[in-house]
């Protein structure tokens, strides 16, 4: 077993840019001797992911959130001023890029932005100066202000998971006096469904796998976690370190897999060495390894592989691809991973979330999770507030909290909408604060933020078509083209030249888009638009031009240079 995977593709990328700041020709011919793939296979693989760049970036390699919680684009600008820079390019001295980048999980911090991979956050104008004074003078991150990477987790309320001790090996000793049936059967009891979005029965899906017939198989721990507004794994991954992976034990022991994997996003990094050496500790106890806690043919540990910065990447057989050391285009399904994932291999692979309740069920027993929440949502939800409220961070609520009793809580005013479960969750009015979170009602992955009457809806309505066309991970061609109509469709509605045209043009896209797209994103990349519509018509009425129809490309000004160049402006010059 290799636990450091230091030679896994995505590693070594990561550790020549980090060096040299982009990957030459030449270092792609060298790793992909060194692996024995094929050249085009890395790549496509460096191409395909946003931490990787083919040009040079700067020492200073900054890449500002474009969030609707943890983003500004007028900061940014500002900083690009300072420096003499443009967004998205490297300065002619090496020295600085900047380029923005989508949510790096800092919604209850701010404004932030990573510096060679460190988040720096609640930036603001005086801050954009000082940074910018501190790349001037080339001053190594060590050297900046500490408090600017302290990373509080902004926890605002426990229940269940969050406020009850979990001491390392508990649960796994818990289990080492039951059968792994009646193990299983505790976690089929306390109704137990997956925390990443989807709700799936965590159970089925062990009793999937461990009946299947192979006998390699493997736990990954789905820490992807890029859904804008969404920072609960990184508490989990912070401070619940040793639950989570009691819960991939668990899983291990259940579908006796030797070997977990953590997809680690990119922009959690920081959070590598703390993990490693939690990792390292339960080694040590015997936790990991051979015969764990003593039991014969237990035999189970865990390697993390960061990823390279891309959302499609915590869609389930993406992120399997992307352990595969492939770019992360999302598989045909069926087959599920449970009966061919990685290496072809059954594999489970679960949130972050749902692995620490796993482990909190087997200790404390399926009653103590069952209590709590909805019959069909049972236990607790931990949500990510942010946004237009006092006080944004880490909420661990029963199934069930009403979004008003919400808002109540974290001090959120004069609210004209929520965006529940991200951009790809649902947009909802005041009408609908009476709801609840549920899977049976307003399902969440744990993203929850909040725009109060001062924001511009339209605008947030238009970042989230700007995330997908972005994030749209270019294999089908409905999500591919669809995603930059959408979001050139929002475009012109904000600039205030959308007609009623533009309007049924963006219905009829979004329909073609969610129906006929090959994956979760495209299938839902849809949804702030249609919610938007549906919710919120008044909004796209006001913004409209009052004429049928505008063309979304003027043909007659794009023809101007022709008339420059040819000295003409007469009539028959123009259209
Ligand atoms: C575009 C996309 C992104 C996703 N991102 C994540 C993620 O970051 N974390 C996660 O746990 N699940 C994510 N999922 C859901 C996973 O595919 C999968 O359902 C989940 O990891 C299963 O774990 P669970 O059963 O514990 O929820 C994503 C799905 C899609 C379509
Ligand atoms: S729906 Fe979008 S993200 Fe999914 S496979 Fe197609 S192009 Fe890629």
């Amino acid at each position: 077993m290799n636990q450091q995977h230091s030679d896994h593709l995505l590693h070594l990328l990561h550790a020549h840019q980090r060096q040299h700041h982009f990957i030459s020709d030449q270092a792609m011919i060298d790793i992909a001797s060194r692996l024995k793939l094929p050249r085009a296979q890395v790549e496509a693989v460096t191409e395909f992911y946003s931490f990787f760049s083919r040009k040079p970036r700067g020492r200073f390699d900054i890449l500002f959130s474009n969030c609707t919680s943890c983003g500004d684009a007028v900061l940014m600008q500002e900083l690009c001023d300072r420096l003499g820079i443009k967004a998205g390019e490297t300065r002619h001295d090496g020295v600085v890029s900047i380029t923005d980048t989508s949510c790096i999980g800092m919604c209850d911090h701010g404004v932030s932005a990573l510096i060679n991979d460190r988040p720096l956050h609640s930036i603001d104008s005086n801050k954009i100066s000082q940074i910018a004074a501190l790349v001037e003078a080339e001053k190594p991150l060590d050297a900046w202000p500490t408090e600017w990477f302290e990373i509080d987790n902004h926890i605002q309320r426990t229940d269940l998971l969050l406020s009850t001790p979990f001491e390392a090996g508990s649960a796994l000793k818990v289990m080492r006096d039951e059968s792994i049936d009646e193990t299983l059967e505790k976690i089929r009891y306390s109704d137990l469904r997956g925390r990443g979005g989807a709700g799936f029965s965590t159970a089925q899906k062990w009793k999937f796998c461990r009946e299947t017939e192979e006998e390699t198989r493997y736990v990954i721990c789905n820490a992807d976690e890029g859904e804008p507004g969404t920072f609960k794994d990184r508490l989990l991954l912070t401070s619940h370190a040793n639950t989570v992976f009691e819960g991939m034990a668990v899983c291990a022991r259940i579908i006796n897999a030797k070997q977990g994997y953590i997809y680690l996003r990119a922009e959690y990094r920081y959070l590598l060495d703390s993990l490693e050496a939690t990792l390292a500790a339960r080694r040590k106890d015997g936790l990991l390894g051979n015969a764990i806690l003593g039991i014969e043919g237990f035999d189970f540990d865990i390697a993390i592989v960061v990823g390279a910065g891309a959302y499609i990447c915590g869609e389930e057989s993406a992120l399997i691809e992307s352990l595969e050391e492939k770019c992360g285009n999302p598989r045909i399904r069926p087959p599920f991973p449970v009966i061919s994932g990685y290496l072809g291999k059954p594999t489970v692979v679960n949130n972050v979330e749902t692995l620490a309740a796993a482990a909190g069920i087997v200790l404390h027993g399926e009653r103590w999770f069952r209590g709590a929440g909805t019959w069909q949502s049972r236990g607790t939800k931990i949500l990510s507030i942010s946004g237009d409220c006092c006080k944004a961070g880490i909420y661990e609520y029963p199934f069930g909290v009403t979004i008003n009793d919400i808002l109540n809580d974290c001090g959120a005013e004069r609210t004209q909408a929520v965006q529940i479960g991200g951009p790809s969750g649902t947009l909802i009015d005041a009408s609908h604060f009476d709801h609840c979170i549920a899977f049976e009602d307003l399902a969440t992955g744990g993203s929850f933020m909040i725009f109060d009457d001062s924001r511009d809806l339209l605008q947030v309505i238009r970042n989230f078509t700007h995330f997908f066309a972005h994030e749209s991970c270019g294999f089908c061609t409905p999500c591919r083209v669809g995603t930059t109509l959408m979001k050139n469709g929002m475009d012109k509605v904000c600039s205030g030249h959308g007609t009623a045209h533009d309007l049924d043009e963006l219905k009829s896209t979004a329909a073609l888009v969610s129906r006929r797209s090959h994956c979760g994103l495209g299938i839902t990349a849809p949804n702030p638009i249609r919610d938007g519509l549906k919710n919120f018509p008044e909004l796209f009425e006001q913004r409209l031009l009052h004429q049928k129809m505008e063309p979304e490309f003027n043909l007659d000004a794009s023809l101007e240079e022709a008339r420059q160049l040819t000295q003409r402006d007469d009539a028959e010059a123009h259209l």
